[in-house]
């Protein structure tokens, strides 16, 4: 059985095969075919954060492969208020086919992943949000943006960076990161992704310059600044993040046919101009719906892999 809290533990081949399961799916569901492959599975989903396209594309997957998904926020189960995580997941995982988490420290989910007897899916943790990559990956590959792709990031040093690193690292592309000195990437995660791109000859460059990481790039992407958790610093945060703005001025520097993503959700003028999130270049509601295809595909293969 496996689960996916990050995309370290992935080859490239099993990413790919996801995908390629994803997209199957997807055009399946274009032809209005359902195929009930998770028939009578339930998925628990616990949110000790908030969230709109995670809660939504989880829910509607599940249950356009014929199952059910269990929407827990922390208010309405005991975990919220100190029942051990151990107990939570040997009870949910007695009762439920597969669970996602989306919550604060990473160690909570592995903690979590290593008393359960299903498969765990990260929702979102403080270090990776690995699901989230695939979509972005998915939009890609649909525009052929996935061969010989260098992809810029500009921003906060935060659990996307973190994933793009690891999938520029399993994948083997070009990745230029830039975030303001203060805001880099977890050094661990750094040197694991390195590591591995030695491996998969990724180039990964680690700059505090965002022109020099934009400049003929062919995918360019950004994130929140104020992450979920992270309200209390949000005006230091926007002053430390001056000139780090995706705006049509750095985006210019970009290839001509680049294209710009983001997890969304954003905060306009702030990591990204008006301008670029509505241009033509964005696709970032192609990207919001790819969420809803690429996490059916990891399910499928999660339960073909138990
Ligand atoms: N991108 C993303 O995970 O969005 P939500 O926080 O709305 O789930
Ligand atoms: N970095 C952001 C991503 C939101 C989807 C956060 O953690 O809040």
């Amino acid at each position: 059985m496996r689960h996916f809290l990050t995309l370290k533990d992935y080859t490239k081949e099993e990413i790919l095969e996801i995908l390629a399961l994803g997209l199957e799916i997807k055009h399946e569901v274009k032809a209005k075919v359902f195929k009930p492959r998770l028939a009578h599975q339930t998925l628990a989903m616990i949110f000790e954060k908030s969230s709109t396209r995670t809660r939504v594309s989880f829910e509607v997957g599940m249950f356009q492969l014929g199952g059910h998904a269990l929407f827990l926020s922390n208010r309405d189960i005991h975990l919220g208020r100190g029942e051990p995580v151990k107990d939570t997941a040997r009870v949910i995982s007695s009762m439920c086919d597969m669970v996602m988490i989306r919550t604060y420290e990473h160690s909570k989910l592995e903690e979590f992943a290593s008393h359960s007897k299903v498969p765990v899916i990260n929702g979102l943790s403080d270090s990776y949000h690995p699901v989230q990559l695939l979509a972005d990956y998915m939009t890609m590959m649909e525009c052929g943006k996935d061969i010989n792709p260098v992809v810029a990031y500009v921003g906060d040093g935060n659990n996307m960076t973190h994933s793009w690193l690891m999938l520029a690292a399993k994948l083997g592309f070009e990745l230029r990161v830039a975030t303001p000195k203060g805001y880099e990437c977890d050094p661990l995660i750094v040197i694991d992704a390195m590591e591995l791109a030695q491996e998969s000859g990724a180039k990964i460059t680690i700059t505090n310059d965002p022109k020099e990481a934009v400049v003929g790039a062919s995918v360019v992407t950004t994130d929140t600044w104020i992450s979920m958790g992270q309200e209390d610093e949000k005006t230091q945060r926007i002053n430390d993040f001056k000139g780090y703005i995706v705006d049509e001025a750095l985006m210019a520097l970009a290839r001509e046919d680049a294209i710009f993503l983001h997890c969304l959700p954003a905060y306009r003028e702030v990591e990204v101009s008006e301008a670029v999130l509505e241009g033509k270049q964005s696709l970032i509601l192609e990207e919001a719906e790819n969420r809803l295809h690429a996490q059916k595909g990891l399910m499928v293969w999660l339960d073909k892999h138990r």
